[in-house]
């Protein structure tokens, strides 16, 4: 581990701040205790905070000098629906609610940074720290610039950072391109006649109809996609009659996810599967009606943004310590949002192998707080690179 020795000093206060966010978490646009401890944190450091965007996101603003560069810093709050399992002293302190997936960790890093940013102004510009809502589920970015976050806080790139059980902890991974997939859903109604299963003739049965649509949808990208662009459809819900063992039901339904790296795959994956459905269902004589809704799109660093994280890394944690061969993850992450608005760039730190059930989102998931000075240190150097004095 090399942190920067200001920022090591903190480690201790840093970990108490985990270990109480950790002990209280709160889901999607409830994060008020997160939000007031993150606003009195950033205040008692003299940083300007502002309130309100998405309900309970918090911007932090610090500039220095007189230089007219400004970026941000995302970290997020939010916890996960997940009963802890975990036993040690700051598990959830609610149940049925955890901080599973380590913004608590991510949130402590970024008030790490700030602090010491604070305290060793050695750069020549505007910091925004962004605290956002939401991550998990309903799209916290999103609703952050909808409400005005780059109008009012304008920047000239943003830069995100998650934990990555598996990959080990000192290690970082840096992606040129896409990192995360887009998170597409879609349901399917199938509507045909119900009928008496003794005499099927009589019907439209739409559980064969759908049975053909979830075994056709499986060409959509194996004989559909250019090979070498990656995606996956994926069909997890089908839901069809009652209680009734004689009874052939009139409607069916199937529900599913689509995730890939680039909007172009999703339109064809799309056209298909519309294809699909009218196809399918003029052959069994049933209607079948797509829905398909975009969610998350896909996260991809822009090229000269991820370099300049790359070469930041390399100096604070070495080459053999920086991985750039990492894959993608088909997983998604709404800081997508804040990338299709600014060039930027979402690394990866690693939180150590993932061993008894370390894994983002399992119920004995825990931030590593060994990472945690270590990643502030990632921060506070990032912003020392790109807002270098003249
Ligand atoms: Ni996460």
């Amino acid at each position: 581990m090399k942190a920067l020795p200001q920022i090591q000093a903190s480690r201790e206060h840093l970990v108490a701040l985990r270990h109480d966010i950790h002990a209280h978490p709160e889901l999607a646009f409830e994060e008020r205790r997160t939000s007031d401890k993150v606003v009195a944190f950033l205040q008692s450091r003299g940083i300007e905070t502002h309130r309100g965007l998405a309900g309970t996101g918090v911007v932090g603003v610090l500039r220095h000098g007189g230089g007219s560069r400004a970026i941000a810093l995302r970290a997020d709050m939010d916890a996960l629906p997940v009963l802890e399992q975990n036993l040690f002293p700051h598990r959830s302190r609610h149940d049925g609610r955890m901080h599973a997936c380590g913004h608590d960790g991510h949130t402590a890093m970024l008030l790490g940074a700030a602090e010491y940013l604070a305290a060793h102004p050695n750069f020549d510009g505007t910091v925004v720290f962004i605290f956002q809502p939401a991550e998990e589920t309903d799209g916290g970015a999103r609703v952050m610039i909808e409400e005005g976050l780059f109008e009012r806080f304008p920047v000239d790139a943003v830069f995100g950072m998650h934990n990555w059980p598996g990959l080990p902890a000192g290690q970082f991974a840096v992606h040129g391109g896409p990192v995360m997939a887009c998170a597409d859903q879609f349901d399917i109604l199938i509507k045909g006649h119900g009928a008496h299963a003794a005499m099927p003739h009589q019907g439209r049965d739409p559980l064969t109809a759908g049975a053909a649509l979830v075994q056709a949808l499986q060409t959509v990208v194996s004989r559909g996609l250019d090979p070498l662009d990656a995606a996956v459809l994926s069909i997890t819900q089908f839901f069809a009659g009652g209680e009734a063992y004689n009874v052939i039901p009139a409607e069916a339904r199937i529900g599913g996810t689509v995730r890939a790296f680039r909007p172009e795959v999703e339109d064809a994956i799309e056209a298909a599967m519309e294809r699909h459905c009218a196809g399918i269902a003029a052959a069994h004589g049933v209607q079948a009606t797509l829905d398909y809704r975009r969610g998350y799109p896909p996260t991809v660093n822009s090229a000269a943004e991820a370099e300049t994280c790359r070469r930041v890394l390399v100096d604070l944690v070495g080459a053999d310590n920086v991985r750039t061969d990492a894959r993608p993850s088909m997983g998604a992450e709404d800081f997508a949002y804040m990338l299709r608005e600014k060039p930027g760039c979402y690394v990866w730190i690693g939180n150590g192998l993932a061993e008894g059930g370390c894994m983002l989102h399992n119920p004995r998931y825990d931030f590593n707080d060994d990472i945690l000075a270590l990643g502030a240190s990632y921060w506070a150097r990032l912003v020392e690179t790109l807002l270098q004095p003249a």
